[in-house]
């Protein structure tokens, strides 16, 4: 910081259909707690894994331009099939760092090279070009089972471990021999306790939050070092509106069971 320039607090957006993305902005305030942060659910849209690509487009351009009004530092794109439609697009539109999440395969081929690898996303994600093109340089051939219910279920709160469970079991089949779960929606991230209910001790289970917030600090560099250290803040828009009180308190206790969770 050059001397007498008063810096900023480091603002960062965060967007996603629906609250799945609070489950990588939990992970980014693990991380970097001092930042501002807005965090964009377009629940007026959800979900986008059955949507047409130009409506997903329409609906990520017009979130990343409330965050950009909102003069943020940098956009995560909390949401892997909007980034599988929409990335291009936003980075030409928008003169901000905008990072954009994929299903992580690569970390869970690098784990387990040559093992079965079963990787669950929403419809759009499955069918898109770019994860077909993540598949064939990874040199894998993941067992592909797109999950549209676990979308619903973490919108409505259902997180019963018997239901959900039931809901996982009919869509995946009978194998469980999996040495790799990747979760390639952000809203899947809510359901590791019943992955890991299915598919027990072993199997790793793989999201791509932790690798999406290590790139956003790398994008965000010298920004990081002039923030002040203040206790950071949230703040919540339902497609364009402030949210009201009720529905921060359930954000904040989805950001909770995210934590709890984590490391089952
Ligand atoms: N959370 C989103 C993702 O990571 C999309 C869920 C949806 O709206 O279908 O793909």
């Amino acid at each position: 910081m050059k001397g007498g320039e008063t810096v900023g607090k480091l603002k960062i957006g965060f967007f996603d259909s629906g609250v799945g993305g609070i489950s990588v902005m939990t992970a980014a305030r693990r991380v970097l707690p001092d930042a501002e942060y807005i965090y964009y659910a377009d629940e007026a849209h959800v979900p986008y894994g059955t949507k047409p690509h130009e409506e997903i487009i329409r609906y990520a351009d017009e979130a990343v331009s409330c965050l950009a009004s909102h003069g943020v530092d940098a956009v995560v794109v909390a949401c892997n099939t909007a980034t599988s439609i929409a990335i291009e697009y936003l980075r030409e539109k928008y003169d901000l760092p905008i990072i954009g999440m994929e299903p992580a395969l690569k970390p869970a081929v690098r784990s387990h090279p040559n093992e079965k690898i079963l990787l669950c996303a929403t419809p759009v994600t499955i069918a898109g070009e770019k994860l077909h093109h993540l598949i064939e340089k990874s040199g894998a051939e993941p067992t592909l089972v797109p999950l549209p219910g676990l979308v619903a279920f973490a919108e409505q709160g259902v997180f019963d471990k018997e239901t959900v469970c039931e809901y996982l079991a009919e869509e995946i089949g009978n194998e469980r021999d999996f040495a790799a779960v990747v979760l390639g929606c952000t809203h899947f991230s809510f359901f590791r306790d019943c992955f890991r209910e299915l598919f027990g001790e072993r199997v790793d289970i793989v999201d791509g939050n932790v690798g999406t917030v290590k790139r956003l600090v790398s994008v965000l560099g010298d920004k990081i070092d002039d923030c002040c250290a203040e206790s950071g803040s949230v703040r919540y828009f339902i497609s364009g509106e402030e949210a009201d009180s009720g529905k921060i308190v359930l954000f904040e206790s989805l950001a909770a069971r995210y934590e709890r969770v984590l490391n089952i």
